[in-house]
């Protein structure tokens, strides 16, 4: 069997079974079953599949149409224009999600100009952590864009953590971000309170005992005030638990629960993760959250106090608003 016929009878068999983008999953399986790229792919589609091509992509496209994702079969997505293992232990990285990186980036320009530092986008002297890591998408998009800066990855999943340094190693940028397991920030929290504190704390962030990480303890506390970050990013899990069975199989029965359900609300997450940031944060530090489609209104209200200020909110392309961003104020 030639190319072009695989891929049409790949394709039919998952529009029958509803498959969503079932063209661009049936190529995908295809390129990955042959070790073809797309050049290849369209260029000699005359060319035959050898039988174990042919078997392996077949059964591929079986899996995809009883509800697999194609990540999974793929072990890989594109995420900021590189390439991320993924396995059912992470959440596969979104395109929304990469609204969350351009507010990063935006902000952090932003403030750099009002400092009159607007040459320095390197990241020199920035602490940056990332809540829910997952992948380590965010992570490693922002260290490939801020090429001076440190990272705090943290999850409460081990094996979300073991995926994200497998992908910050084989991308190259593991000597810079500190894989850490941990309830929200708590295992960074032993000097202070989990759960609010009224004002900043002095002392460095404490690392828990649970920490794995190939930085030196010193190219982390080279940070100029050892105490607070700089910024904290997060996509936390955000979907309600009373609307699991609104979601597709691929989604519910394939993605790790722990990264998809927020609570019963959704939303509950937000609230600590605000409190703890704000604690956390240097004066003029920055927080950058990722919301669900329905999120804002709850968790809008929650930076209301003297604790934040300059909110922004940042629409995705389909107009739903995505990212909420704050700046710590310096005062409370
Ligand atoms: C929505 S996923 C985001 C993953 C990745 N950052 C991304 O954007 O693709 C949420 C992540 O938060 C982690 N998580 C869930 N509850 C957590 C908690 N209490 N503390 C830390 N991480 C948590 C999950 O394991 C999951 O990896």
């Amino acid at each position: 069997m030639d190319l072009r016929t695989a891929l049409k009878m790949g394709l039919t068999r998952l529009r029958a079974a509803n498959v969503s983008s079932h063209t661009l999953a049936a190529e995908l399986l295809l390129l990955h079953a042959t070790g073809r790229n797309r050049t290849s792919l369209y260029s000699h589609p005359e060319d035959p599949l050898t039988q174990s091509e042919s078997q392996t992509y077949f059964a591929l496209i079986d899996q995809r149409a009883a509800g697999v994702p194609t990540q999974h079969l793929t072990g890989k997505q594109e995420f900021w224009g590189l390439e991320f293992e993924v396995t059912p232990d992470v959440l596969i990285p979104r395109p929304e999600t990469e609204h969350v990186i351009e507010v990063v980036l935006d902000r952090l320009a932003l403030r750099a100009l009002r400092a009159k530092q607007s040459q320095n986008m390197s990241g020199e002297n920035l602490v940056i952590t990332d809540i829910g890591t997952g992948s380590g998408c965010i992570t490693i998009a922002l260290a490939k864009e801020l090429p001076a800066a440190k990272f705090y990855a943290l999850d409460i999943s081990p094996a979300a953590l073991e995926v994200a340094k497998r992908n910050a190693t084989r991308l190259g940028f593991s000597d810079r971000i500190a894989f850490i397991e941990s309830d929200l920030l708590a295992a960074v929290s032993a000097t202070g309170p989990q759960h609010g504190c009224p004002g900043l704390h002095a002392a460095a962030p404490k690392l828990g005992s649970r920490r794995s990480s190939t930085v030196p303890d010193s190219a982390l506390s080279s940070q100029k005030s050892p105490s607070l970050f700089d910024l904290i990013v997060s996509n936390p899990p955000y979907i309600a638990r009373r609307q699991a069975a609104t979601l597709s199989t691929e989604v519910r029965d394939h993605e790790p629960a722990v990264a998809l359900f927020g609570g019963e609300e959704g939303y509950e997450l937000y609230a600590n993760l605000i409190t703890q940031s704000a604690f956390h944060l240097k004066p003029g530090g920055l927080l950058v959250l990722e919301l669900g489609h329905d999120s804002l209104p709850a968790v809008q209200p929650l930076l209301d106090t003297p604790a934040w200020t300059n909110i922004g909110v940042t629409n995705d392309l389909a107009g739903i608003p995505r990212v909420l961003s704050a700046e710590r104020t310096s005062g409370s």
